[in-house]
């Protein structure tokens, strides 16, 4: 059985391109996680994710735990049978979606109280019942129950926020001992917009020696600069030989500035859920296919596109069933978007591998900027 490891092959500035080994497969960093909330990412069937790209997906503790429940999962063999996804899954620990989802959360130092955002029923996730949930599921990725706060937030809260998520990331690794080889465990950088605290934090977790870092408490709510703020300040102190996870984010831009600052594991619904919502992101930019524009252009989003769901239908097809509420709308335009962050992806790790990110960087923003029109 593989090792859980990660090998930087090369670095451009502080960007870096690297490799994770997992016992299901190997991991091209930077990568971009799809997010499968529920068992599935939302339209596309596995094989079609990992056919545009995908070395990784992403699943929900939350969400799994109240549907369809981690031991029924694990009775019908795991996570990976359970969908069909044979390659390997991050489960992120369900903090920061009760925060976000569940009702009459109550947070103690033991862990949190809510009601399910589906039926009203009473749960409790503690650092340890995380653990024991994600382990359930067979998550080769696992992360530890944090508190992550909205922002703007006053410093005495982000303060114990980041000291509570310290001490759930000390009882995580406890709770982490004894599972398969090759499981990994990563801890969650907490601390705002507070560049001491994030120092703080990211030194206490670092020495804990989890399998890989996260960067949390970003993309909620701040301005871009603060988020690129923080990571610089925090990436310094994150160690260099593990991988670095910024949770949650992004958008294009996002990733290539944040990827661009050390940054080697991305995850984010914003592919999935603007493509069920009939954006197309493309080199050109952002397309609103329900735009009447768009209804007798005959053009495909990118003719030149290594990806078919780019290349395939007219921008009037695309419009029509997006106007006439066809489910083909929300399939096609999710892989056209899981696609183009894909080749993204492979953009950047090729531009790093060619020690050439900055131009690469120069020139995929002067693409969106310049539009498709
Ligand atoms: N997803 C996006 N941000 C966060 C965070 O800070 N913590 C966790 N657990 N998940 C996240």
């Amino acid at each position: 059985m593989t090792a859980f490891s990660f090998r930087v092959h090369a670095t451009c500035g502080t960007a870096r391109l690297g490799e994770i080994s997992t016992p299901r497969g190997r991991i091209r960093t930077p990568a971009f996680m799809p997010v499968g909330t529920q068992a599935t990412v939302k339209a596309m069937y596995p094989e079609q994710v990992r056919a545009l790209g995908a070395d990784i997906i992403l699943g929900n503790t939350y969400h799994l735990m109240l549907r369809p429940g981690a031991e029924r999962v694990a009775k019908l063999g795991g996570l990976h049978a359970f969908m069909d996804w044979p390659h390997p899954i991050l489960t992120d620990s369900g903090g920061f979606q009760v925060m976000s989802l569940a009702s009459l959360r109550k947070l103690d130092e033991g862990g949190v109280t809510f009601r399910s955002h589906l039926d009203g029923s009473e749960h409790r996730l503690t650092p340890e019942r995380s653990i024991e949930i994600q382990s359930l599921l067979g998550a080769d990725i696992q992360m530890q129950l944090d508190e992550c706060l909205k922002l703007p937030a006053p410093r005495e809260d982000i303060a114990r926020a980041m000291e509570l998520s310290l001490r759930w990331a000390e009882r995580s690794k406890k709770a982490f001992e004894g599972q398969p080889e090759g499981r990994a465990l990563f801890g969650i950088v907490q601390g705002g917009d507070q560049p001491d605290l994030r120092v703080e934090s990211a030194r206490a977790l670092a020495a804990m020696d989890f399998h890989g870092l996260a960067v949390g408490g970003l993309a909620v709510g701040e301005p871009q600069d603060v988020m690129l703020a923080m990571i610089e300040t925090v990436e310094p102190h994150l160690p260099a030989a593990k991988p670095r996870y910024l949770m949650g984010v992004g958008t294009p831009d996002d990733i290539l500035e944040a990827a661009s600052r050390g940054i080697d594991m991305f995850d984010c619904v914003m592919p999935t859920r603007a493509g069920r919502h009939a954006t197309a992101f493309t080199r050109f930019g952002r397309i609103n296919l329900r735009n009447a524009r768009h209804a007798e252009d005959t053009r495909p989003l990118d003719p030149d596109s290594p990806s078919e769901p780019l290349r395939r239908w007219s921008r009037a097809y695309l419009h029509h069933l997006v106007r006439a509420e066809e489910m083909l709308a929300g399939m096609i335009l999710t892989a056209v978007n899981i696609a183009y962050y894909q080749e993204l992806m492979a953009g950047i790790r090729a531009a790093i591998a060619e020690g050439r990110l900055a131009a690469f960087r120069d020139e995929v923003k002067a693409g969106w900027a310049a539009g498709d029109l």
